[in-house]
């Protein structure tokens, strides 16, 4: 079809289409895509991700309108944006909140793919995507917590940014590199503040595009790991599909509604969680000659933290903590079982899987605690360092048990359960 004669529709989406792909995009991702008709609670979390990073995106922007980036001015333009912007409070609680929402948003939705067993094969790509997504959104919300110049602000970022010291040789250049100072100062405010706001938000959306663009060309996996276009009709369409518009649209927006709920009644009721979303030492102004009492990442970090902590010896803790995320990276090959849905794997790995997430809970809540606190007789300290082994064993075990052919499957069914 040529430019100018226009598509077959006519009219303006015709002279559209004639220039620009727009009906075929929205067919091949969202009128005629076909997901599986059994897509549970565990599958809202996909566009939630979506809906809260253009939340993030867009509260984003509206702050940064009234944002000072400088170590002078950074906290009062935050108090300023809290009492004299109209409407500033409930734009920085959306974002602070959003924040926090994203990373519980992203670990349900992580849960799921180790339920469903979404990231085997032909998924492993779509996976390394979202790994990657994590990564960059763990240096995004990283350096937005140093926008607003408070105690944690300042301290978290000299405590993360000192660890890259540990690293032999280049590390104490490699510190002051990354700060732009001998210490953490404006200079370290204005980069992160270029990195949080330009960079890496135009680096998550593109990954965000590549992850759904490589979810498209395998198609979603579902509560049964059943591959759907196995079953096809006559026509070419999955039997056990839907077409994501109507079906999936209407049912996400019943997700959204629930989560909304959830979310504003946080923003409206409880906006700094009990200290877990908005820290209280970030409510006072930086002070690099005051160390607060005791320094903590927010919740969504702690896991990881603990195990930083658990190991005495700073490089081997950096080492184990850097593991500790790259695993995740290999999951794919790391399980070499047939069978995707939890539904039909061994008890053995049912029990590891949940003991796994349980385990990851316990990391981040001792993350939020003192390590000389004590727990049942024993030193939260001692404590992390065992769960930090189990943390590990799981990924061992999950090799083991499906490289060497342990794991006891129930049979697959051919087409999806209801
Ligand atoms: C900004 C963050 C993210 C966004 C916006 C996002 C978006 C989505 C969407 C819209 C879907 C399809 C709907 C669904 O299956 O729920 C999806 C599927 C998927 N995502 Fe993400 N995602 C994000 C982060 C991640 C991360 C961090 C991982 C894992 C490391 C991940 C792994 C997956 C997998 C494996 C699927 C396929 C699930 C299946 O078909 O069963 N995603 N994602």
């Amino acid at each position: 079809m040529s430019a100018t004669t226009g598509s077959a529709k006519g009219g303006f989406l015709g002279w559209i289409d004639a220039r620009f792909p727009l009906s075929r995009m929205w067919n091949e991702h969202v009128g005629e895509y076909y997901a599986p008709k059994n897509f549970n609670f565990w599958y809202y979390f996909g566009s939630l991700a979506v809906f809260v990073l253009v939340n993030q995106i867009l509260t984003g922007i509206w702050l940064t309108m009234n944002y000072t980036p400088d170590a002078e001015l950074a906290f009062s333009s935050v108090e300023y944006i809290m009492r004299d912007v109209q409407w500033g409070w409930l734009i920085r609680y959306l974002h602070s909140t959003g924040a926090s929402m994203f990373f519980a948003v992203v670990y349900l939705h992580m849960f799921r793919a180790l339920l469903y067993g979404s990231y085997k094969k032909p998924r492993e790509l779509l996976w390394v995507f979202g790994m990657l997504i994590y990564l960059v959104l763990m240096a995004e919300a990283f350096m937005g917590y140093l926008l607003p110049w408070g105690q944690m602000s300042f301290w978290g970022a000299k405590v993360i940014t000192s660890l890259f010291g540990a690293i032999p040789v280049i590390g104490p250049d490699l510190v002051q590199w990354i700060r732009g100072d001998f210490t953490i100062s404006g200079v370290t405010l204005n980069r992160f503040f270029a990195l949080h706001v330009v960079a890496l938000p135009m680096v998550l959306l593109l990954l965000v595009v590549a992850h759904i663009l490589a979810l498209h060309e395998v198609g979603s996996n579902n509560p049964d790991g059943v591959d759907i276009k196995k079953n096809k009709d006559a026509s070419g369409v999955p039997k056990d599909g839907i077409r994501f518009h109507p079906y999936y649209t209407t049912k996400d927006l019943v997700g959204l509604v629930v989560f909304l709920i959830v979310f504003l009644s946080i923003v409206f009721f409880a906006p700094t969680f009990g200290g877990l979303f908005l820290e209280k030492p970030n409510f006072q102004p930086a002070d690099p000659l005051q160390t607060p009492e005791h320094i903590a990442p927010v919740w969504y970090f702690t896991a990881f933290y603990s195990i930083l902590r658990s190991i005495p010896d700073k490089l081997t803790g950096v080492i184990a903590m850097g593991a500790a995320i790259f695993v995740l990276f290999f999951l794919p090959w790391i399980d070499r079982g047939p069978v995707r849905s939890i539904r039909y794997r061994g008890l053995s790995y049912r029990i590891a899987l949940f003991t796994f997430a349980a385990n990851f809970i316990f990391l981040s809540y001792l993350g939020v605690k003192p390590p000389s606190m004590m727990i049942l007789g024993i030193e939260a300290s001692s404590w992390a360092y065992y769960a930090m082994l189990l943390y590990f064993g799981y990924f061992a075990f999950l090799f083991i048990y499906t490289a060497f052919g342990l794991e006891r499957t129930k049979p697959v069914p051919q087409r999806v359960t209801e």
